[in-house]
């Protein structure tokens, strides 16, 4: 395996920020992702997937560790399900199309989501009414601090709302992840803006879905090779009941999703549009004119840049509705 020193880091991260890397390498195996985490133990340590959820504002003194293990195969198979593992570094679109064009259902709603497959997990990512939890049943990985190989089975994965105990202890380097999926599907009604999108097919086939929903994603999402962007860049807020009837006394027509146990999900994107910043620009930074969850680069390769303008949106729609906005990127 190659170790490289002092590299740059701007082209593995979409927001294309700046900043670089005292020791890199991109270990092809769980093997050789071991050796590496031996041969540097007292090294601080970042681990990068396709780097769609993460910028920099500063060098990273350490090891930086880019897994770059591929493969996808059928683990076992039945009338209903499949189970395939599939490995860290696989392209995640690229997998759901694999699955889509072979007919397998489960994760076609989470088409064309930049990253990669070992990411998916770290922030169980999501999209109409989906998310990875409801497809993974095992996460195979290696200790960062130790080199031994674990696997967590789904419930030991802690999930929650864009988290993970990968998200939350940053002690495990993921190497492949297990799904199932269905060999027959159904489509369910989930999310309105999708149902929308199908309008006139009465049965859509999991191509329709997924064409669905490359249409809806590419009309509201920015292309991060034209303006770098991280998708989301707040997650959704989760509030609880007092918090929620403050804000309705603020902003009645907020959405609100009940989504049990006393707590209330609103979006972020509405918060941030009625404090004023839908497609505000601050410089070389600003959100989307789109869609005001996504903060864009207009141009900056200075990670601290778009910080400001983050903390600017924070305050405001604190300041505005007594609601915190909490990134969903990750700040390194
Ligand atoms: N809205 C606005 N202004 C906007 C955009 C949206 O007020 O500029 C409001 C509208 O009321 C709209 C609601 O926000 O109905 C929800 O918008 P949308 O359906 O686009 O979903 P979102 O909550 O903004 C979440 C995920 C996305 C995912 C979509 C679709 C988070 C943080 N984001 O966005 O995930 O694609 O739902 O399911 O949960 C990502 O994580 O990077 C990501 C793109």
């Amino acid at each position: 395996m190659i170790i490289r020193y002092n590299v740059q880091l701007q082209s593995y991260n979409s927001f294309r920020t700046k900043a670089s890397a005292r020791i890199f390498c991109e270990p092809r195996s769980a093997g050789e992702l071991s050796e590496i985490i031996h041969t540097f133990p007292d090294e601080r340590k970042l681990i990068l997937g396709n780097g769609f959820n993460l910028f920099f504002t500063e060098d990273f003194d350490g090891l930086v560790i880019k897994p770059a293990i591929r493969g996808i195969r059928i683990l076992s198979e039945s009338d209903r399900f499949v189970e395939m593992e599939v490995g860290a570094a696989e392209d995640w679109d690229h997998f759901v199309a694999h699955c889509v064009d072979n007919g397998y259902a489960g994760i076609e709603n989470l088409s064309l989501i930049p990253g990669s497959v070992g990411a998916s997990p770290v922030q169980n990512i999501g999209a109409y009414g989906t998310e990875a939890m409801d497809v993974i049943t095992k996460v195979k990985m290696v200790e960062l601090q130790t080199g031994n190989y674990a696997a967590f089975s789904n419930e030991e994965c802690g999930f929650g709302y864009r988290d993970s105990i990968f998200k939350r202890t940053g002690l495990y380097v993921i190497t492949s992840v297990v799904f199932r999926l269905e060999k027959s599907f159904h489509y369910k009604e989930k999310y309105i803006d999708l149902s929308r999108e199908l309008e006139g097919i009465p049965s859509p086939t999991l191509t329709q879905v997924r064409d669905a929903i490359i249409r809806i994603r590419t009309r509201k999402l920015p292309d991060y090779t034209l303006l770098p962007n991280a998708g989301s860049f707040f997650k959704n807020p989760v509030l609880r009941v007092e918090e929620k009837d403050q804000l309705q006394q603020k902003l009645p027509d907020a959405p609100i999703y009940n989504v049990g146990e006393g707590q209330f999900k609103t979006s972020a994107a509405f918060l941030i549009d009625k404090a004023g910043y839908k497609g505000k620009r601050r410089g070389m930074v600003g959100t989307y004119e789109h869609h005001s969850l996504i903060i864009v680069n207009y141009g900056t390769d200075n990670g601290r840049e778009i910080l400001d303008f983050m903390r600017e949106v924070q305050h405001e729609t604190q300041q505005q509705f007594g609601v915190m906005l909490e990134p969903e990127v990750r700040i390194y």
